[in-house]
């Protein structure tokens, strides 16, 4: 999948061969792709829609992602699905087991794809979204913080170092959680993204004992985002939970209740972190596979907007997600979709189609429009925490080019990445020369 060879799992040659999902599957994705684009652009997954008599499907091509991602209506969000559900059966989400604290808040905040956008304006775009650049000096500040740590050593533990923490401190500080309570919020972030990195198949499902698993691990969590809320409700800060429990939803026309905030900090919390370590953990790698880039870029900071750009298409952190089912009967590729189909965006192969990117796999610093890739998605759900995360990278590759010379690989990396459906680097040791 990158420039190293895959360690195991056999190399796919015909669409048959194709597993996504499988055990050691990582390794091998951009192989498959390279088949599916081939041989299978639109991957029927028989009886693996919502119930056994239907099907899902895996898209891989960009026109068809970007086509899907841009309409609601003729392809809603499966968890639109969920909310109507809740709503016939007039049954609050609160009583519902396995709802995780994000989903009852969806069901009351924003149930439709207008209160979707109102929400992002409102609530999320002044934290995380355009609003973020308030962020960059409380950002560079951790940069910097972590930095110190290592830098006048030969190597660094690059993920565990540098990516992992960076979002770690950087939502930690935006959310107004102190920096001590950061062991505990991994903790409960881990538990998250349980069926991302564990679960089973396309849908990362969980079994019943994972799932029974994952919500004893995040005991705790709801309190104390609670005990954090009921703080700021009555001294606030300069921090996203004290805006949240003042700002008036003009939607609803009503502030937020307790559970509200609480549902948006648990995305706050799945979305931001993870994300924007892989990110940041290729990057490195693009660097080390191609030399004379480090120097590049460190003599030209007006590249590192498309570097960074680059980098999430090529090695998209979300490499694909079942979030989307259609509403009638659709036709991609020439291969017909029935309507209540499941629908799997693989970004990760979109990113890198070739009839969609000109020289799909190469790390161009001159490509034009360089923000057309889809590692965020597009449309009305694109990911709220783009200009966050896009800041967090900008700021830490200056701030790596201002303090160290040059980066190489280090000893010790196997480059396996974890399972599920995220690119995670799982080990990244890195040789430094300092400035
Ligand atoms: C490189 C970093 C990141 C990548 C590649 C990424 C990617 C994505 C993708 C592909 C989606 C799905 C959108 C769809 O279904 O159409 C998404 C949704 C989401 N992302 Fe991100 N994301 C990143 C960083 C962040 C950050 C920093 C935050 C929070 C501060 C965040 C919060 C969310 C949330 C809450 C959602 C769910 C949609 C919603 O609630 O509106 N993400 N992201």
């Amino acid at each position: 999948m990158t420039d190293h060879d895959a360690p195991f799992a056999e190399c796919p040659h015909s669409a048959q061969d194709v597993d996504l999902f499988g055990p050691g599957a990582p390794e091998q994705w951009y192989n498959a792709y390279d088949v599916l684009h081939r041989e299978a652009p639109v991957l029927c997954l028989p009886g693996e829609g919502l119930t056994p008599d239907q099907d899902a499907y895996i898209l891989t091509k960009y026109e068809d992602i970007s086509r899907v991602v841009k309409n609601w209506e003729r392809f809603p969000p499966t968890l639109s699905l969920l909310v109507k559900q809740i709503e016939v059966a007039g049954k609050l989400p609160q009583e519902m087991p396995d709802l995780d604290a994000m989903i009852i808040s969806i069901c009351s905040l924003r149930p439709t794809p207008e209160l979707w956008r109102t929400h992002r304006q409102e609530l999320t775009d002044p934290w995380v979204g355009p609003g973020a650049s308030r962020h960059e000096e409380m950002i560079t500040g951790h940069v910097d913080h972590l930095i110190d740590g290592w830098v006048h050593r030969d190597s660094v533990d690059f993920i565990k170092q540098f990516a992992r923490p960076l979002p770690q401190r950087t939502m930690a500080s935006i959310l107004g959680f102190p920096l001590e309570d950061i062991a505990q919020l991994e903790i409960w972030g881990n538990a998250q993204v349980m069926s991302y990195v564990h679960g089973c198949g396309h849908n990362n499902k969980l079994t019943d004992a994972q799932t029974r698993e994952k919500f004893r691990l995040l005991s705790g969590f709801g309190e104390y985002v609670r005990a954090k809320t009921l703080e700021k409700r009555a001294a606030p800060q300069d921090d996203m939970i004290s805006f949240l429990t003042q700002v008036r939803y003009e939607a609803l026309d009503r502030k937020l209740t307790d559970e509200e905030i609480n549902g948006i900090v648990y995305a706050m919390v799945i979305g931001g972190l993870e994300t924007t370590q892989y990110a940041i953990a290729e990057q490195a790698q693009l660097i080390c596979e191609r030399p004379g880039l480090f120097q590049r870029l460190k003599n030209d900071r007006s590249l590192i907007r498309i570097f960074i750009e680059e980098g999430m298409r090529l090695r998209s952190p979300t490499q694909g997600l079942s979030t989307r089912i259609t509403s009638r009967d659709e036709r991609f590729q020439g291969v017909d979709v029935p309507a209540g189909s499941t629908l799997h965006l693989r970004w990760g192969a979109a990113n890198i189609d070739p009839d969609a990117f000109e020289d799909a796999k190469q790390l161009k610093l001159d490509r034009k429009a360089a923000t057309r890739h889809l590692a965020f998605s597009a449309g009305p759900r694109v990911c709220p925490g783009a200009g966050l995360s896009r800041l967090e990278q900008t700021i830490a590759w200056n701030r790596l080019f201002d303090r160290l010379d040059d980066i190489s690989y280090g000893a010790d990396n196997d480059f396996l990445h974890q399972p599920g459906i995220m690119l995670g680097t799982l080990k990244l040791n890195l040789n430094i020369t300092k400035a």
